[in-house]
């Protein structure tokens, strides 16, 4: 091999550059028309574990909980979702700045597993540890009659977790930012690689500046590295709000 000519640094990195473009190439077919799309946007890859650092397993992901990490920045979070049965790339979806693109569904051994930024596309609600307006519901309640959606109860939108985070219902002008996963056969594990749709973390940190800083200091808009530790919202969060 060529490489096998070059400084040993220099060989890893061109690796990492190819696996890199054959990711990229590969989540991102079929092939919209250029400029047409919005385009796939990779972060570092990051593996997913639980809180004991221990690797998380696809299979061991419970149905119809809402599991919550932290990605693509230590302070923005997500919603990782087993939906209990397998997802089709069926969706084809606009974001709120008419970009069309192709959600590639599920992942895992079953295909049942997505995720997606839990930051409402309407105006930023997100969980915190104190509070959380916004989680997946499995059954119909008082203010949503749609089943297996993410409802936010600050002003109703609804997302289908099953439809690329297609809006439902409410006043959100896109769907949620769906984060890609990528999920190895040979151990089950889960990473995180990057988002796909109209991503809101710009005008997250903007809105949140001056809170994200109080309780994050310096952290507030450091990327996620190397792991990311999965846990039950109701573990994260000391309130959901239901509605
Ligand atoms: S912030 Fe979520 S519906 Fe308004």
């Amino acid at each position: 091999m060529a490489n096998e000519r070059l400084p040993r640094k220099t060989a890893i990195m061109e690796r990492r550059d190819f696996l890199r473009l054959c990711a990229a190439a590969a989540a991102a077919s079929p092939a919209l028309p250029a400029g047409a799309g919005a385009a796939p946007r990779y972060y570092a890859r990051v593996k997913l574990v639980d809180s004991g650092g221990r690797a998380l397993r696809a299979n061991g992901l419970p149905p119809h909980r809402n599991l919550i990490f932290h990605y693509p920045y230590a302070t923005t979070p997500c919603f990782l979702l087993n939906l209990g049965k397998p997802v089709k790339p069926t969706a084809r979806l606009k974001t709120a700045q008419k970009q069309d693109y192709e959600w590639r569904g599920g992942v895992g051994g079953e295909r049942s597993i997505v995720a997606y930024s839990a930051i409402c596309a309407h105006q930023l609600a997100y969980p915190t540890r104190d509070i959380s307006f916004i989680s997946y519901r499995a059954e119909p309640g008082a203010q949503n009659r749609h089943a297996r959606v993410i409802h936010c109860c600050a002003e109703h939108s609804q997302y289908d977790p099953a439809e690329g985070g297609r809006v439902v219902a409410g006043p959100a002008p896109q769907p949620l930012a769906a984060i890609l996963l990528e999920h190895v056969p040979a151990t089950d594990e889960l990473f995180a690689l990057g988002t796909l749709g109209g991503e809101l973390f710009n005008q997250f940190f903007a809105k949140y500046e001056f809170k994200l800083a109080l309780e994050h200091g310096s952290r507030a808009r450091q990327a996620a590295n190397g792991t990311a530790a999965v846990s039950e919202l109701e573990d994260y969060c000391r309130q959901q709000v239901k509605c």
